[in-house]
């Protein structure tokens, strides 16, 4: 993990101690401790199944730990539910993007800031009531002004991925976690996807977890990294050395 050497080190902005799950005889999560400080951007990585996402539903409350505790921006989150945890400043977007197909992309925008406000009313339509700067600003964000009066099941995967963040970017995360961002996009417009997320990310001074399969948007966006093998961290650290780790490179890369 990077700096923090001479000083005492600042407080992290996420923490797991010793968190375990089970499904039936699945290991899904075997003790994992974990830290993550402000300002990280770190990828998950690990072969499918070795439980990258149940870390994330666990960390974002929407399962709970057999045990084991969650530290959020110093609150213990282990027992909250996700909406409270959404409130507190941890944004998710998830694998499978989860949209209301029905809905164009700008009245999606405009229904998550209606929910951060809870502004919303049966006798004013969704227009009325939230700004239309704000929903545009975000549009902008993602670069996808184009696409606002697009339906959202007419978007192709990518810009699917990026309305579902940029939905979770209305609450002003202070911590944006991404279940395989690219996956499902063409390798051709991977970097532009991610291009596009990291800097909204970045001007907004977001940290950020993501999984991520694809070793070169691995080693060109993260500042870190973390392999997942059987439920466990078997590498942590600065990309370079847990990619050249015999254990990851064997079974996570597959070399
Ligand atoms: N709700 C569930 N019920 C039963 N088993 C589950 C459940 N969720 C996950 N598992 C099992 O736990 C293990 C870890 O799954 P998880 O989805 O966390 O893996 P992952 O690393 O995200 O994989 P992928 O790369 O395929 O997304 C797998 O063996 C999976 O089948
Ligand atoms: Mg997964």
């Amino acid at each position: 993990m990077t700096a923090i050497t001479t000083q005492a080190a600042a407080t992290p902005l996420l923490q797991t101690q010793g968190l375990t799950l089970s499904f039936g005889g699945v290991v899904a999560a075997d003790g994992i401790n974990f830290e993550l400080q402000t300002g990280e951007r770190l990828a998950v990585i690990g072969a499918n199944g070795a439980g990258k996402t149940t870390f994330i539903n666990m960390v974002t409350g929407y399962i709970k730990p057999a045990s084991g505790k969650i530290i959020f921006a110093g609150t213990d989150i282990t027992q909250m539910q996700p909406r409270q945890i959404v409130h507190l400043g941890m944004g998710r977007s998830f694998q499978l993007p989860q949209l209301f197909l029905e809905h164009t992309v700008r009245d999606s925008v405009a229904l998550a800031v209606v929910a951060r406000s809870r502004r919303l009313s049966l006798f004013r339509p969704l227009s009325k009531c939230v700004a239309a700067e704000e929903v545009d600003h975000i549009l902008e964000v993602v670069r996808m002004s184009a696409r606002a009066g697009d339906v959202c099941a007419s978007l192709p995967e990518g810009h699917r991925k990026l309305l579902d963040i940029a939905m979770a970017l209305v609450l002003n995360p202070k911590l944006m976690i991404m279940d395989e961002p690219t996956s499902g996009v063409a390798a051709d417009e991977k970097h532009a996807l991610m291009d596009t997320i990291m800097k909204a990310l970045q001007e907004r001074q977001v940290t950020a977890i993501f999984v991520e399969h694809d070793v070169d948007i691995v080693q060109k966006y993260a500042t870190r990294v973390a392999a997942w093998i059987a439920g466990r961290i078997a590498a942590d650290g600065p990309p370079a050395v847990v990619m050249a780790n015999e254990e990851v490179r064997s079974v996570v890369l597959g070399q």
